[in-house]
């Protein structure tokens, strides 16, 4: 569980994203695209679940933006310290077979978890096209890899510092009105996911999103990620965290996501004023 590489991706005012490469030989023996792993920085800390974005026969990258309390401290290890716990690989893996012209959305940090998706789909003989989305032109990580794999590539930013200016959405809808495609996979923030599938379920094309529900044990034991899928509770550690997008209850997600918000912010300023 030792931290053997840390690169800072990006480090602006707002945003800071970070990669780590994580030695965890098991691990990596077994990760297939899409899943994750839970880990713990501090012994007494919370568990967060993090998209395992490659690996080597002996270790994982993970790719991470601070975004409270736990990122913050996982943001401050070095190369050599080691991580408190690690579990994984975690959920189910992403199908992967020969769908045909795929579109790949993905927003912010979402862009690393879609990279092993992609490099997997690309592997088996899928035409891709990649939509990226990043708020600002810093902020955009992977791009020259992803473009590698992509046989149409766009780029859009919230500022229109780079790329297109505004949403992922805008593209997926021009290209979907012009173009058949056969499969659709989303991941990134909430609100883009949601827009996705409301673009897609009109034109009827399969679409998957990759669920980032608050997880805790991430095991199927405590509940804590719970989704409705066609109106059934399913969990996102266990049962996704890909579920078909068309049927997931997006207000009740984005509401369950910000239950802890207060408390959250909370200790992250008592933290930072202790340190
Ligand atoms: C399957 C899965 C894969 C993920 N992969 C990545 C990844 O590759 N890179 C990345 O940067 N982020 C990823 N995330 C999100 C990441 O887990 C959260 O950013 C992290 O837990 C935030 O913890 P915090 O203490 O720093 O922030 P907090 O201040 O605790 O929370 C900030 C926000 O992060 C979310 N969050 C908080 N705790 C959790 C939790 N235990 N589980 C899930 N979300 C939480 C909530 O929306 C919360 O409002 C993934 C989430 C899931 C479910
Ligand atoms: S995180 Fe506890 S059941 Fe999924």
């Amino acid at each position: 569980m030792k931290i053997i590489k840390k690169d800072i991706l990006c480090a602006t005012k707002d945003i800071r994203i970070i990669r780590i490469e994580v030695s965890a030989p098991d691990i990596a023996k077994k990760a297939l695209a899409g899943q994750f792993v839970a880990l713990m920085v501090e012994e007494k800390g919370e568990r967060i679940p993090l998209t395992i974005v490659d690996k080597s026969s002996e270790s994982i990258t993970l790719i991470f933006q601070e975004v409270g309390l736990t990122t913050k401290l996982l943001a401050k290890l070095k190369p050599g310290d080691s991580l408190s716990a690690l579990v994984g690989p975690l959920g189910h893996a992403t199908e992967i077979k020969k769908y045909g012209r795929v579109v790949l959305v993905a927003g912010g940090v979402g862009i690393a978890e879609i990279y092993p998706v992609a490099r997997a789909l690309k592997g088996s003989g899928n035409e891709l096209t990649i939509i990226l989305g990043a708020r600002t032109k810093a902020a955009l990580i992977l791009e020259e890899e992803l473009k590698e794999l992509a046989d149409d590539f766009y780029l859009t930013t919230d500022d229109g510092s780079y790329g297109r200016k505004g949403f992922t959405t805008g593209v997926l809808s021009e290209i979907l009105s012009k173009d058949k495609y056969d499969l659709v996979y989303a991941v990134g923030p909430i609100p883009m996911m949601k827009k996705v599938t409301e673009v897609t379920a009109g034109l009827k094309v399969k679409t998957i999103a990759s669920l980032n529900a608050i997880m805790v044990d991430a095991t199927g034991m405590c509940g804590c990620c719970r989704v409705s899928i066609a109106g059934k509770t399913k969990f996102s550690c266990v049962d996704g965290p890909e579920f078909d997008a068309h049927l997931v209850d997006w207000e009740e997600l984005m509401k369950r996501n910000q239950v802890y918000l207060d408390k959250e912010r909370h200790i992250c300023n008592l933290k930072d004023k202790i340190e």
